[in-house]
């Protein structure tokens, strides 16, 4: 008669403080096995599982932080309004094979007397979102390098829609000699273009619409660049064009920067991308695109 055997599948364990986490990682380690690090504010949508999906296909052991983090929001921005749907989050993570959902308080992450800022400086962290939202890369900076810290991950994950998030964590992962390596996983879209956020669901149907601007000047810009044209203001006038044909929708900015260091270049070339941030009634939407490559064609299920 055959023996039942035991489910192997891992069980996620909830993880709520530095200590544990340090300790659970170390022991990962120890045990000869690679660990990947997928940090997140939660409310996970597709987007999040494409990294997680990531994380589990490169790595032996998966850690995913749920926080959202104070310190990255300015006083006007919506932390209070941000969603927290934890117990949904904790099944995605279930159902992905997660193995540590680390899940600090504000309290345990910040205690009483905390008084030290990682701060990312030069153009990279002082440009586009580091100038329109002051403190919000110190606060990204701040919170990853923890998480670094104590996870010691081998790779850590995070989704190039906020290309200029990947670039400054990419700089302080070499920076700070944290022996990370950064992963950036394409961004995925609805099937209606829309590049999937957390902010998204805030959006009701008109105002949905309108968002659609942003990846068809996108693509509108990418179908130049395959032309080609390379001249970045050009560019950027088609993409404004663009833009403008949604009254609903007010251009916060559009760059063409080099991925790297995000100075804005004259002439387009292979390490260029394409930035947009844009408002529609009180939900502001980024989105970005490196033309010329297969990542418009990143198109998710939705969530
Ligand atoms: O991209 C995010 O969700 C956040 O900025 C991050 C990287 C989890 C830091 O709080």
């Amino acid at each position: 008669m055959p023996t039942r055997t035991a489910d192997r599948r891992p069980r996620l364990t909830r993880v709520d403080g530095p200590e544990e986490l340090r300790r659970r990682c170390d022991r990962i380690r120890a045990a000869g096995l690679s660990l990947g690090l997928v940090p997140t504010m939660g409310a996970l949508h597709a987007g999040h599982r494409q990294l997680i999906q990531r994380s589990r296909a490169e790595c032996d052991r998966t850690v995913v932080s749920i926080f959202v983090n104070p310190t990255q929001f300015g006083p006007a921005e919506d932390f209070d309004r941000y969603p927290r749907p934890l117990d949904t989050d904790l099944a995605v993570c279930t159902e992905l094979g997660v193995d540590l959902a680390y899940v600090p308080s504000d309290a345990v992450m910040y205690p009483e007397g905390f008084s030290t800022r990682v701060n990312p400086w030069g153009a990279l962290a002082e440009t586009l979102e580091g100038a329109r939202r002051p403190g919000h890369f110190d606060g990204v900076a701040t919170v990853v390098t923890k998480l670094l810290v104590t996870a010691r991950p081998d790779r850590a994950y995070f989704g190039h829609k906020d290309a200029q998030q990947c670039a400054v964590v990419r700089r302080l992962a070499a920076d700070l000699d944290t022996g990370t390596e950064i992963v950036v996983c394409p961004t995925v879209r609805d099937a209606d273009g829309l590049a999937l956020s957390s902010r998204n669901a805030r959006l009701d149907a008109a105002e949905r619409l309108q968002a659609l601007a942003i990846p068809a000047a996108l693509a509108a810009a990418d179908a130049a660049f395959r032309l080609g044209e390379r001249d970045a203001e050009a560019i950027r006038d088609l993409v404004l064009r663009r833009l403008a044909e949604s009254p609903g929708l007010a251009v916060d900015y559009v760059a063409v920067v080099d991925a790297e260091t995000f100075l804005p270049v004259t002439r387009m070339h292979v390490r260029c991308e394409i930035l947009i941030a844009a408002r529609i009634g009180r939900t502001r939407l980024i989105d970005v695109l490196t033309p010329g490559t297969d990542e418009r064609l990143a198109v998710g299920v939705g969530g």
